[in-house]
């Protein structure tokens, strides 16, 4: 029996103690959750960025509790049929509450947080800072691990006039770090940091207790998360400076479909070994003796 990562164990995993980095990604499916479990990554985000990544929207705040649901099934059914090489611990899963399923009351919010636990997920994460603090102190009250997000907060996109680097100024470097002590007193287990100088993560990092998770954020947190598309090189579209491609999945993918396509139209696919046949003697009962289309 795998062990599973914990929030208690993420929690305590700042790496000015000596932890090594947590590395995070984003899962949508079964196969994108055993690809990461089985590549030995820690935390796997069930992200709101589904919306974008997979199904084809401008921004993330089209997807509701029940997307957010579907995929995370998907991604804990994975992970219940995935065999790692190495018996390293399970994964941890977390689970975006998308927008508008905490933002009017605490009830709402923790009914939001355990359909998502519900359907796989052992933690979720909101965005947002002090403002956020009555419906994060409502779930972990009910026992659901939150992860905050601060920085560039896509559900914020209309407000923030655009996907925009944040904390670039002495003020707003100041509030990003009351924010994230805020959230951490309130009990949040991790915060992810988007879009914000080094500087500015570095500040956040060595003032809270619990780990940061850096994307557009720089070297200075207490882990990293990327987009599986990006790191994959499924999503071609836009490459933001802090996406490092690991492969390019979808030249090879176009690659791959190019060939099966020629193959189809040239007659090489399916070829005889990749063909059911009848018996002999029950091909000469139908009077069928071989392949040639000159005898069928
Ligand atoms: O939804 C998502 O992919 C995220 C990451 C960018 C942290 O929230």
């Amino acid at each position: 029996m795998r062990t599973k990562l914990t929030a208690p164990a993420i929690r305590a995993r700042k790496v000015r103690d000596g932890s090594d980095p947590l590395v995070m990604v984003t899962a949508y499916d079964a196969p994108g959750a055993r690809m990461a479990d089985e590549a030995g990554i820690d935390l796997l985000l069930v992200g709101d960025s589904v919306a974008m990544v997979v199904l084809g929207y401008d921004d993330t705040l089209q997807v509701s509790v029940d997307d957010l649901a579907h995929h995370t099934g998907a991604v804990a059914r994975g992970l219940a049929t995935s065999s790692p090489a190495a018996e390293r611990p399970r994964p941890f899963v977390v689970a975006d509450l998308p927008w508008m399923s905490y933002h009017t009351t605490p009830v709402e919010a923790v009914q939001n947080a355990a359909a998502l636990v519900r359907a796989g997920a052992q933690g979720v994460k909101l965005e947002g800072g002090r403002k956020r603090l009555p419906m994060i102190e409502a779930i972990v009250d009910a026992e659901i691990p939150v992860m905050g997000h601060l920085g560039l907060t896509p559900q914020s996109v209309h407000a923030m006039g655009g996907f925009k680097v944040q904390a670039r100024d002495h003020a707003a470097a100041l509030e990003l770090v009351a924010d994230a002590k805020a959230l951490a007193a309130a009990g949040c287990f991790a915060v992810v940091l988007e879009g914000v100088p080094d500087e500015v993560a570095r500040m956040v990092t060595d003032a809270i207790d619990v780990p940061t998770i850096g994307i557009g954020a720089g070297p200075g947190c207490d882990g990293q998360v990327l987009v599986l598309h990006d790191v994959l090189g499924i999503e071609d579209r836009m490459l933001p400076k802090f996406v490092r491609r690991y492969a390019d999945l979808r030249g090879d993918a176009v690659e791959a479909l190019a060939a099966y396509a020629d193959d189809v139209r040239t007659g090489a696919f399916p070829a005889a070994a990749e063909s059911y046949h009848l018996k002999s003697d029950v091909a000469e009962t139908l009077g069928l003796y071989g392949f040639a289309p000159a005898v069928v």
